[in-house]
């Protein structure tokens, strides 16, 4: 792919590499991410601000800042997994954010990726951009875009009523032992399922396992939250048939990472069930909200969070870029 991706910056206007500067430049910036993620989503933002500031300093992270006048206005990272590039986050300052200079910083971390002979995949999932629904971007013609929800339900009002589970299953809460069969169920509940085009892990028990290790692990989706996370046991065959995974993502906000039911069981009361044990696992352990991400043609998952009450409080886009 030959062509040029940056727009011409304005004269004031500079992409700069990142591995050029050090987390000190970058405070700023950061502070306000963290203000605006405890704003906007109730989220914490401050531990994936420390990965960013310790990779930073490492010299070590992939991506680029926009400056101006001499100031960093904005910056966006990304991460190499194999042969996949994920664009780890987009931020630019609310004072100056536009959709102009939001693509430049698209710009500048999709070419390198997409020059890559290594890499035949980015995908993206931006919640930080400015949420028009129509926008342009760069490579548009390479671009596949996905609506995504951010929504969030108030533990305080929520009824969290029980539902009449028509398939005879057992709950269990997590444990480490779930990993493997989770890892086959998640590959079986997604297959064919948009969301396995947002993100390719969930295709492959493989990936589901990546998927599953990176959630446990690391914080870009808040602390991984043993007590309000459950599986679903079909009581006949003793196999896991859903699973409901949650995080932290603030003193007192939690997260659904994942919930899904293999299709074998479905409409049958057991995704709601899930969530609903989840729900009440946080509220129990001081969470005054919960939130989650879901994408916005799933309506069986959309219509399962309306009913239990979540509100979509933003939308926002996931990017895939697909190599030959
Ligand atoms: C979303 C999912 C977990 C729901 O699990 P489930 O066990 O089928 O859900 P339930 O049977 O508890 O359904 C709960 C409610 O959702 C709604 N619902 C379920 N299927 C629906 C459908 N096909 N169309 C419209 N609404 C539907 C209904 O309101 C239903 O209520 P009811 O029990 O009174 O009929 C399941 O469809 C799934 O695993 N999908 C694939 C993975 C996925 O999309 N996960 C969510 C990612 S954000």
């Amino acid at each position: 792919m030959a062509a040029r991706l940056h727009p011409a910056p304005a004269p004031n206007q500079e992409v700069v590499d990142l591995q050029r500067l050090s987390s000190r430049d970058l405070e700023p910036l950061l502070s306000e991410e963290i203000a605006t993620w405890r704003a906007e989503l109730e989220w914490d933002f401050e531990k994936s601000a420390e990965l960013v500031r310790r990779f930073m300093d490492l010299r070590a992270l992939n991506g680029s800042a926009l400056v101006e006048d001499g100031a960093i206005k904005g910056y966006a990272y990304y991460v190499l997994e194999e042969s996949k590039g994920l664009i780890g986050d987009l931020f630019v300052r609310r004072d100056v954010r536009t959709v102009e200079r939001e693509n430049a910083l698209l710009a500048s971390v999709l070419e390198p990726m997409m020059a890559n002979p290594q890499i035949v995949r980015v995908e993206s999932q931006l919640m930080m951009i400015e949420p028009a629904l129509v926008r342009d971007t760069p490579q548009s013609e390479w671009l596949r875009r996905f609506e995504r929800n951010f929504m969030r339900l108030d533990l305080r009002q929520a009824a969290l009523q029980e539902g009449r589970v028509r398939q005879p299953i057992r709950l269990g809460k997590w444990s480490d032992s779930f990993q493997e069969p989770a890892a086959h169920l998640i590959a079986a509940a997604y297959a064919g399922h948009i969301d396995g085009q947002i993100n390719d892990q969930y295709r492959t028990t493989a990936g589901a396992r990546r998927f599953l290790y990176n959630i446990v692990q690391y914080p870009g989706c808040g602390a991984f939250y043993r007590p309000a996370t459950y599986a679903a046991f079909d009581i006949a065959s003793g196999r896991m048939c859903g699973v409901s995974l949650t995080s932290i993502v603030a003193a007192d906000c939690g997260h659904i990472t994942q919930i899904c039911v293999i299709p074998q069981v479905r409409g049958k009361g057991v995704g709601h069930e899930l969530l609903r044990q989840s729900l009440v696992a946080l509220r129990d352990a001081g969470c005054r909200s919960a939130s989650l991400t879901v994408t916005a043609a799933n309506l069986e998952a959309v219509t399962l969070y309306e009913r239990v009450g979540f509100e979509t409080i933003r939308h926002f886009p996931a990017y895939v870029w697909e190599g030959f």
